[in-house]
């Protein structure tokens, strides 16, 4: 079985090609590399170019008639970025992907699992996040991507598709066996900030310690992108009986369990140990306590569940940092 990942250079798509080899199904990827890098594709048939490039999709779909799914993975992430340019934001998440989906309905492909986000979803008071939220994304990239799932929804009705959103909530760690991670050196996210802190050794400001969480700090759900990866080729081989012709669905994906910020700092020491100090500060404009997801829809879909802990995402982060110079050749 073929599938084509769109965004497949990048480090979701990647993670889930490699996910796709272990498990005997061949990913084609198609990438513009504005993110994704070389290295990811060692191995993998890839093309070089943007999805929104029709010809490109028609020699894709030419070569490869037999893709029998496509895994859209390819966006802009960065919810600052889009924030400065929406613009950007909007052409490159909806309007190219409008331009994506017209060629895979062209090229008769009607099967498509989106890379969606828990960013779709506003904050709520309970913290736990099921998919009957009404979509309340609070920032330009996160109205991309509810955008993308409306229109995936009514090109569902209108075209037969079958039309499968993922949410992710926040991805951690690398493929266990080192073949791809995360590309950039320094992520922002609070992993890659407590390295960054216990490298530097200073210590981590933790900006709002008064949200009403169980001490006080913001809470978020962390998935191991390796678990991620695995609930796309669960998805893959269940995909007729998940999401029919003309449907869409969408399934959370998140580790289900929640973790403070005073909770990601004590599971890093035991992993690492190294103790990082922590500042309290005052919360910033615009933060949220969090929430984590309910993942029982994904499961009762598709069978899946998060078997990685928080300690493996930690660990196999570092050991990404450890193996990323000889990967990436930098
Ligand atoms: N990383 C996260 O925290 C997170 C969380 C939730 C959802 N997601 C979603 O998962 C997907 C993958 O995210 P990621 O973390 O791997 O990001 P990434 O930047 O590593 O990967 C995105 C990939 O898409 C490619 N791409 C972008 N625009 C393209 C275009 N027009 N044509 C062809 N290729 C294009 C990039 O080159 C890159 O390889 C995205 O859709 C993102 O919205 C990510």
């Amino acid at each position: 079985m073929k599938v084509l990942i769109v965004g497949g250079a990048g480090y979701i798509g990647s993670s889930i090609a490699s996910a796709c080899l272990d498990d005997g199904i061949t990913p084609i990827v198609l990438d513009n590399l504005s993110t994704g890098v070389e290295a990811f594709l060692t191995g993998r048939e890839a093309y070089i170019g943007d999805m929104a490039d029709q010809v490109l999709l028609d020699k894709v779909f030419h070569d490869h008639p037999d893709i029998a799914v496509t895994i859209h993975c390819g966006a802009l992430i960065v919810v600052p970025d889009s924030v400065r340019e929406p613009l950007r934001y909007y052409r490159e998440n909806v309007a190219k992907s409008v331009e994506l989906v017209d060629g895979l309905v062209r090229n008769g492909c009607r099967r498509i699992i989106f890379s969606s986000t828990a960013a779709v979803y506003g904050q709520t008071d309970s913290l736990v996040v099921d998919e009957s939220l009404p979509a309340a994304p609070s920032s330009p990239y996160g109205r991309t991507k509810a955008m993308l799932e409306d229109i995936l929804r009514d090109s569902a009705e209108a075209f037969g598709l079958g039309a499968l959103a993922l949410r992710y909530f926040n991805p951690i760690g690398a493929d266990p066996r080192l073949r791809t991670g995360l590309q950039t050196r320094r992520p922002t996210h609070l992993l890659g900030r407590l390295i960054e802190a216990a490298e530097t050794g200073t210590p981590l400001t933790v900006t709002g310690v008064d949200w009403p969480t169980r001490d006080g700090t913001g809470i978020r759900d962390y998935v191991h992108v390796w678990d991620l990866a695995r609930a796309h080729v669960a998805a893959v081989r269940g995909f007729d009986a998940v999401c029919p012709p003309g449907s869409f669905v969408a399934a959370n994906l998140g580790s289900g369990a929640g973790c403070t910020v005073l909770e990601m700092v004590e599971a890093f020491a035991e992993v690492s140990g190294v103790r990082v100090p922590v500042e309290p500060a005052a919360r910033r404009k615009g933060d949220v306590p969090g929430g984590y997801a309910r993942w029982d829809r994904a499961h009762a879909l598709f069978g899946w569940r998060p078997t990685l802990t928080l300690q493996d995402g930690i660990r196999d982060a570092l050991r990404w940092i450890e193996a990323r110079p000889s990967v990436l050749g930098d």
